[in-house]
């Protein structure tokens, strides 16, 4: 079968943002042949369009995606041409220790970080025939993709597109934080600093497991007064107020501090919130090779932890078919997550929304 060429947003180091046509191959075995309907813009993506993560190769951007599974390579069972599927960016090996120990967010055999298919190749060739890479493994700012089939999770015909492409990535990592990765209890305190597309997740995740008071921070009055909706009890203004002060005057510190926004200064300050015991949760990504300090004998003496939070510490098929669930149940509002819907075609626009904090999540539509 022949190559189809579909328009994709493309990251290029020597030509920056552009929308050019590829041709992406037919699925080989294991692999799944997708049409996307809907992919969020993350600041996953931007991290790597502003130069946070250095990209060394032209890369078709987008990772947090749903569409419908199109056509499957030989020894594909989990899915069928039909079917609705979200994209997992983080396609577990599920050969490795941490996979084989139901750990997939911690897989190390995982080909996705180096931005290629498991078996180091690409699906995606420019109209010169030079290759074009898929960001996490997926690369879908475009119409058509061919990925593993542990990067498809199959999901109800009646969620949404663009509820599906969040579950993609950031409602999974935000919800996945609470749930999974800090385990909160009812009557637990936390506060999150950052209320974009993860951070808004997080303190949806807050609620569903009734943690209370839910202290959100943020830069933008907007994404503060989505945060209330969401179940926040207090909102500071992360410009001004000092969150640690008000967080140890106030509740005598909190149990849980998630950072999503990827800020060493931030994140730095996060143990100064806490009470004895409590935890900082690292969601936000910060650029390669960025360094942070923290006060150690308070670290020590106080019993304060410090967890790394990868993808929601979730494993793709069992936690995104359950947050869909969530979803169709009326327990996460998700729909309010989702911003403006753009075209492809404004891709770069879709950036300024991130950058600009304009909306909530702007969806990219092929
Ligand atoms: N751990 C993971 O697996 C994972 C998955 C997805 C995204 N991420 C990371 O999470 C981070 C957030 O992603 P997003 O898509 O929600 O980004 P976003 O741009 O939508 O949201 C970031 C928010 O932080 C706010 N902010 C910025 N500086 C602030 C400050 N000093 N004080 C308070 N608020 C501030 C912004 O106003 C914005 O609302 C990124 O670093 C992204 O790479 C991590
Ligand atoms: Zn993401
Ligand atoms: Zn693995």
């Amino acid at each position: 079968m022949s190559s189809q060429l579909s328009p994709a947003v493309v990251l290029d180091p020597e030509t920056g943002l552009d929308l050019r046509e590829v041709a992406v191959r037919p699925a080989g075995p294991g692999e799944v042949e997708i049409e996307v309907r809907a992919a969020g813009v993350c600041h996953s993506d931007l991290h790597v369009v502003s130069g946070d993560w250095p990209a060394d190769r032209p890369l078709v951007l987008g990772h947090e995606a749903a569409g419908v599974v199109t056509r499957v390579g030989p020894g594909v069972t989990s899915v069928r041409p039909g079917d609705h599927a979200v994209l997992s960016w983080f396609a577990p090996c599920r050969r490795c220790r941490r996979c084989v120990a139901g750990q997939a967010w911690l897989c190390t055999g995982t080909k996705a970080v180096a931005n290629t298919l498991p078996d180091g190749t690409t699906p995606f060739t420019g109209t010169d025939g030079a290759p074009v890479w898929p960001y996490l493994g997926l690369g879908a700012f475009t119409g058509r993709l061919t990925v593993p089939e542990s990067a498809v999770v199959r999901v109800p015909e009646e969620l949404p597109f663009g509820i599906g492409a969040l579950l993609g990535c950031s409602v999974t990592t935000g919800v996945g934080a609470v749930v999974n990765t800090a385990g909160v209890r009812p009557g637990e305190s936390a506060v999150v600093i950052g209320t974009g597309g993860v951070g808004l997740s997080v303190v949806m995740g807050l609620r569903l497991v009734g943690a209370d008071p839910i202290v959100a921070v943020d830069l933008s009055a907007e994404r503060l007064a989505v945060a209330r909706r969401f179940g926040a009890t207090h909102t500071l203004d992360g410009a001004h107020d000092d969150v640690a002060a008000w967080c140890q005057e106030q509740l005598g510190g909190v149990d849980y501090a998630f950072e999503a926004i990827g800020s060493p200064r931030v994140i730095e300050t996060l143990p100064r919130m806490l009470t004895s015991g409590g935890a900082a949760v690292l969601v936000g990504m910060a650029a390669t090779g960025a360094t942070g300090s923290f006060d150690l004998f308070d670290l020590a003496d106080q019993g304060k932890r410090i967890l790394g939070c990868n993808y929601g510490s979730s494993v793709g098929e069992i936690d995104i078919p359950k947050l869909a669930r969530l979803y169709l149940s009326g327990r996460l509002p998700l729909d309010e997550l989702v911003g403006r819907r753009r075209p492809l075609s404004e891709a770069a626009e879709a950036f300024d929304d991130l950058r600009s904090n304009t909306g909530v999540r702007t969806i990219l539509e092929p």
